[in-house]
């Protein structure tokens, strides 16, 4: 007598430059969010598979047609191959948990909560439904800074603050499901900041040679607002000679790009809050993503906060999980009526 299948249940945090998956079987993944195609048939014939994803696609770039299914918070909806990379992306993602057509769970008993940007779920959603069909058998999308949240159980009385690659997200919470007024997004987040990092190294060090690629991990180390620890420098060829760069200036007015607007929606949202209300958020803010890494950025928003009253802004250590994590917990815990049966 065959046993009734168990239900897998996943979170999903399908970022810009890394998408995340944790399983009610214990499986965590993470990957970057690329997805890539061999060019031609040489490239095929060297790298012996029809499509590469994740690091994998990143390190060789050169022989494929590489894509990014998410920019600035949104899915790409343009071409054939852009709505392929998502669903490849996912097919992997759940591949890696054990799903599969003829791996341990089958495709229709999983139960899929995918974190998104905020812009996303308002303009992708359907979007993301069909690229989601034959993959999972029921869907939730949630924004991405909500996950957060309900991972944190951070449900009442919060603000997060998710600094992403392409977008920065916002969400304050009211022990509900949040509504369109709770959240915001920004375009202005990590791959943004790397735009402006380049131009300004481009524009000191003419004769340099940077990309943004180098740019990126430069910022990964040395990011920071306020006051500079020490000199910030990068190694970069200046006529095929290596040289060391100074870039103190450079990464500090590039990281500095993000304060602003981030402090005037995260004072603009707090306005909204029922004024009795505003001291608990203002005091529970909390800070995640890769971008939230940035060194002094709890402190400058603190510091932002005392014209309101003060307040405190906590980051959240392993950002790597967290939204996965959280899309999971909810997966657990909502009702069958909150879930969108995707028939094939
Ligand atoms: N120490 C650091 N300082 C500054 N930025 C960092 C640091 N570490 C990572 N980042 C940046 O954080 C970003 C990635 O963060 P995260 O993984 O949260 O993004 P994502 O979820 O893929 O993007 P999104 O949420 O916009 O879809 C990248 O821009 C990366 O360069
Ligand atoms: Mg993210």
């Amino acid at each position: 007598m065959a046993s009734t299948p168990e239900i897998l249940h996943v979170g999903i945090d399908l970022g810009t430059s890394r998408s995340a998956i944790s399983a009610s079987n214990g499986e965590k993944f993470v990957v970057d969010s690329f997805v890539g195609w061999p060019v031609d048939m040489v490239a095929k014939k060297v790298l012996k598979r029809t499509v590469l994803i994740g690091h994998d696609a990143v390190a060789n770039r050169t022989m494929l047609d590489l894509h990014r299914p998410l920019e600035r918070g949104l899915l790409k909806e343009g071409s054939e191959k852009d709505v392929e990379a998502v669903r490849e992306l996912l097919r992997h993602l759940l591949g890696l948990v054990g799903v599969s057509t003829n791996g341990k769970v089958d495709a229709s008993n999983v139960r899929a909560v995918v974190g998104v940007p905020a812009a996303a779920l308002r303009t992708n959603k359907q979007y993301l439904r069909n690229a989601m069909k034959g993959i999972v058998d029921s869907l939730m999308i949630v924004s991405e800074p909500f996950a957060v949240a309900y991972g944190l159980d951070a449900l009442l009385n919060t603000m997060i603050i998710d600094i992403g690659a392409g977008t920065s997200d916002f969400c304050v919470m009211k022990g509900r499901y949040p509504t369109e007024e709770d959240q915001r997004t920004l375009t202005i987040a990590g791959d943004s900041i790397d735009a402006h990092l380049l131009k300004l190294i481009e524009e000191r060090y003419p004769q340099a040679n940077v990309t943004v690629y180098m740019v990126r991990e430069w910022k990964e180390k040395f990011s920071f607002v306020g006051e500079p620890k020490g000199r910030v420098t990068g190694t970069a060829p200046v006529h095929g000679v290596p040289t060391e760069l100074d870039i103190t200036n450079e990464m500090k007015a590039a990281c500095e790009t993000l304060l602003g607007p981030t402090i005037e929606t995260m004072l603009d949202l707090l306005s909204r809050v029922e004024p009795e209300f505003q001291e608990r958020v203002r005091n529970n803010i909390i800070l995640s993503g890769g971008g939230g890494l940035i060194r002094n950025l709890p402190q400058s928003l603190e510091t932002a906060l005392k014209q309101v009253g003060g307040g405190r802004v906590r980051y959240m250590e392993d950002p790597v999980f967290t939204g996965s994590d959280g899309g999971l917990a909810l997966a657990m815990d909502a009702p069958d009526t909150d879930w969108e049966k995707l028939s094939a």
